[in-house]
């Protein structure tokens, strides 16, 4: 555990190069590890969840070599194995899924926080197709005895991209179709990368169904990750100035952040889109915002840029409240609790509410020391408030390696 200072800062950069997808860098392991043949992918992230994701990948059997952004993967049939998934939920909750239908006892565990974190979302429904899942109280570790699965059709009690993931990936390996309802259409990464391996996906509205299917591996691109340019782009409004972050992944599923922070006064241009499985492009901020309201159904839109935000807040004019965002307790850490205690850590006004905050901005932050709780949203959140206050020293700041392993480097170096 490293402590990090981040002070003040005088200039922000011009250009800056946002970091290949974390979300979509897992699914890529996961799913050319599983695939017939060999596939490539560039641009991969190499930040602890995809070495966690690859680490898992290996002991089932695949190979998985990297070359600086390059991974090869050629995929393989899985033996029965011991996986840890150090602090990533998404690799353990769509390995839960992938590995329900195969021959083989799977053992899944990984870091304090991720056996903290709910496993049942997965779990039961699962157990519904056939699994054979014993649990620690509904979380990790975990210990699948691989079975025959049937179909499903599941309305998901909360949105979230990992419990649908997980049903699709159990489809693969059933002898039936499965049919997952969401109320809120959650991030599609898996549903694409599936269509481009030969997976019987189809998608209509809010409603995934995913048949048996025999997967082939293919070359994939992985775009930037918006849920890390969120941290220049409130930087670079925090402190009202300008900045572009170039190759951004713009899936419509990821991006509603742009949407939002256009709502509050920020003045975002995109450029040089390229359009592919995943489109990216340049996008450019300028400008300052006011204080937001978000709830209800911008929530799961934009879950993992709520600290960035709440940080942001801070620094818009009046009061910005957070609400119906409970979910968040559920994450790395507890998320509202964290961001709340972080900010005041700063001086901020800031309050913790049942299911979100309230933030009373435009109070001149102070120097202070925050502890992330390994948190690598909340460091990255507190770097960005200290950067546009009077700085700030975060304890254990390098779990930031989680998603972004140069994100100091990159905010701090102008
Ligand atoms: C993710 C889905 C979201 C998100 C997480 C990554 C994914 O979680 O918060 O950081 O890669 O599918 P939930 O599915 O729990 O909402």
């Amino acid at each position: 555990m490293t402590d990090v200072t981040v002070p003040r800062i005088k200039k922000i950069r011009d250009v800056y190069h946002c970091p290949p997808d974390k979300s979509i860098s897992v699914r890529a392991v996961i799913l050319c590890s599983f695939a017939h043949g060999r596939s490539v992918v560039k641009n991969i992230s190499r930040c602890d969840d995809v070495l966690s994701a690859a680490g898992c990948m290996r002991n089932l059997g695949a190979s998985i070599e990297f070359d600086g952004d390059t991974a090869y993967i050629t995929g393989s049939p899985f033996r029965s194995a011991k996986l840890d998934c150090g602090n990533s939920a998404t690799t353990a909750r769509l390995l839960t899924g992938l590995l329900a239908g195969l021959d083989g006892i799977f053992e899944i565990d990984g870091d304090e926080s991720l056996r903290n974190r709910p496993m049942s979302r997965v779990i039961d429904p699962l157990s519904i197709m056939g699994a054979n899942i014993e649990s620690t109280d509904g979380r990790l570790p975990i210990k699948i005895i691989g079975s025959a699965l049937g179909g499903l059709e599941y309305f998901t009690p909360v949105p979230s991209a990992q419990i649908k993931s997980a049903l699709c990936l159990a489809a693969l390996n059933g002898s039936a179709p499965v049919k997952i309802i969401e109320k809120v259409k959650t991030r599609d990464h898996t549903e694409r990368m599936l269509k481009g391996m030969n997976g019987q996906i189809k998608t209509i509205g809010n409603t995934v169904v995913c048949a048996p299917s025999v997967l082939f591996g293919r070359d994939i691109t992985v775009p930037g990750d918006i849920s890390a340019a969120v941290y220049m782009m409130c930087l670079a409004l925090a402190t009202r100035r300008e900045c572009m972050i170039r190759g951004v992944g713009l899936n419509e599923t990821r991006s509603h952040i742009i949407t939002l922070l256009r709502r509050c006064g920020a003045d975002i241009s995109i450029d040089n889109v390229t359009e592919s499985d995943e489109p990216y492009g340049d996008i450019r901020v300028r400008g300052g915002v006011l204080p937001f309201e978000i709830g209800g159904e911008d929530i799961p839109l934009l879950i993992d840029e709520l600290p960035a935000l709440a940080a942001l807040a801070c620094f818009a004019n009046g009061t910005s409240v957070i609400s119906g965002a409970e979910e968040l307790r559920y994450k790395e850490s507890d998320r509202i609790k964290n961001t709340v205690s972080a900010l005041r850590a700063l001086g901020a006004d800031i309050e913790e509410t049942g299911d979100g905050m309230v933030i009373r901005g435009g109070k001149q932050l102070l120097f202070g020391t925050v502890d992330p709780k390994g948190d690598h949203r909340i460091a990255m959140a507190a770097a960005v408030a200290g950067a546009a206050g009077q700085g700030v020293l975060i304890s254990g700041g390098d779990c930031v390696s989680v998603s972004f392993p140069d994100f100091f480097a990159e905010v701090s170096g102008v």
